[in-house]
């Protein structure tokens, strides 16, 4: 007799599968241009019509997604879409939705939740559900799987249930989603073998886990990891800054070791999507089982009080030139949160520029990547990106680097700006008007 995953496997192997992907942002932007190239048909789901309506006409709205790929994966029968009603056209429904904070820094799950309960009525046999977004572990078998088993299906055998967290890593010109390994953990064995068969098709290599909360805590781990060691880095820098030591001339020495250490670089703060958030999806979950994660509470505290320690380090540059920050003209170089990208979730620029603000300075800003200001739930300027040139520098009190985007003339800047407080370590070389915070 043949299975409903048997039918599933047979129509990933001849490619007539269906790729459903919902939420088309940085995470499923990728993974549906990738869908295609191998020649999948890919139906895309998101509630944004500007978005639907974008990719319709073949354009992007991600920097680092061309227009031109996109209207590639058109002509391979990729279609964007606001209805619901349509996912079972759809083989695959893999989600990829945002997984923010509230306001209490617990997790909001309510984009899953809200992204599951428009699908539950369209789900029908034979489907295989995919959660990308990062969350804690037990999501997927204590949100998910009930929802699905609301609508009659047996879990394993005529409906199928993966957790196989995404790993993008934008603006990152080494790896592309083909290269980077996938983990993949099934709710049961039929589920982790179709999920591993469906990765592994556009994916050179899937690592399979033995279930949906190892791979979600497979992903916390990682970000964790990274939360964590640059909290470390962090307070190192503060010390190190008090001895009169520069931390990543330290850095770079301690990275010649050839094992057992790993090089992490201080900065402003932490930011973007992910580390800044992931890391208290585990702190709240572990609550549950009595369990305090105190190194990722400490980490969270060091780095979310850099930008703090910049501002302070601002108003001391300003202050061994007779200045005050209140009336100062500042230039915050930089507002996406990692350098060569436009992405400006929790950059920690917009807190330097709000602190400044604040505090009475005169901020601008200039970003290759950000050419206006966005509009922000939390944060409003209403500001365009300063072209560089000497006059333009020069006019500045203090230049304070935030982002280190490769598109800035550093020799330039560093020729005609009064001051320069630098928080990513870009000036090597000690001058009297270069600050490093
Ligand atoms: N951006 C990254 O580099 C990255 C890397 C690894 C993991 N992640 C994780 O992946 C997940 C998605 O992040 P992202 O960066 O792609 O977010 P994003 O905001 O770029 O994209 C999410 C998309 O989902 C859409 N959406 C929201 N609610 C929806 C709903 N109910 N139904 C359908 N679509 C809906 C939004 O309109 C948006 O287009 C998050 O959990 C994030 O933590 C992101």
């Amino acid at each position: 007799m043949t299975t409903n995953k048997d039918v599933l496997l047979e129509r990933i192997a001849n490619k007539s599968a269906v790729i459903g992907i919902v939420g088309l942002g940085y995470v499923g932007l990728p993974l549906m241009l990738r869908f295609a190239e191998v020649g999948y048909k890919v139906l895309g789901f998101d509630i944004d019509q500007s978005k639907v309506d974008a990719l319709t006409a073949g354009k992007s709205y991600i920097e680092h997604i061309s227009a031109d790929s996109i209207a590639t994966a058109r002509t391979r029968g990729f279609e964007a879409t606001t209805d619901f009603s349509r996912a079972p056209e759809a083989d695959t429904l893999i989600l990829c939705v945002p997984t923010p904070l509230n306001k209490y820094r617990e997790p909001d799950l309510s984009f899953v939740l809200d992204t599951m309960d428009s699908l539950v009525p369209y789900l029908r046999e034979g489907h295989l559900v995919s959660l990308e977004s990062t969350t804690y572990p037990g999501t997927t078998d204590e949100e998910l799987l009930p929802r699905m088993e609301s609508r009659g299906f047996k879990v394993g055998e005529n409906a199928f249930l993966v957790f196989s967290p995404e790993r993008e890593d934008p603006g990152n010109p080494n790896f592309t989603t083909r290269t980077i390994p996938k983990v993949c953990g099934g709710y049961s064995p039929a589920c982790q073998e179709i999920g591993v068969a469906l990765y592994s098709a556009v994916i050179d290599k899937v690592v399979p886990v033995s279930s949906t909360r190892a791979a979600e805590m497979t992903k916390l781990l990682e970000n964790i990891h990274r939360a964590v060691n640059i909290g470390l880095v962090n307070e190192m820098k503060i010390v190190a800054d008090k001895m009169g030591i520069d931390i990543h001339e330290v850095i770079r020495a301690a990275a010649t070791k050839p094992f057992g250490f790993v090089p992490y670089y201080p900065g402003p703060g932490l930011g973007g999507h992910c580390i800044p958030i992931d890391p208290f999806y585990l702190t709240w979950k572990a609550r549950e089982y009595g369990v305090n994660t105190r190194f990722i509470e400490l980490a969270g505290e060091v780095n979310s009080n850099m930008p703090d320690w910049v501002v302070a380090k601002v108003a001391a540059a300003l202050n061994t030139r007779k200045k005050a920050i209140n009336g100062s003209r500042v230039l915050v170089l930089g507002i996406a949160y990692k350098k060569n990208v436009d992405d400006m979730r929790e950059s920690p620029s917009v807190f330097l520029m709000e602190k400044l603000r604040d505090l009475g300075a005169e901020v601008s800003y200039s970003d290759p990547h950000v050419p206006v200001f966005p509009k922000m739930r939390e944060h409003h300027f209403e500001l365009s990106s300063v072209v560089l040139d000497a006059a333009t520098i020069a006019s500045y009190d203090c230049v304070l680097l935030a982002t280190d985007h490769d598109k800035f003339d550093y020799t330039l800047l560093k020729q005609h700006a009064q001051l320069i407080v630098d928080s990513r370590g870009k000036y090597l070389e000690p001058a009297d008007h270069i600050v490093k915070a």
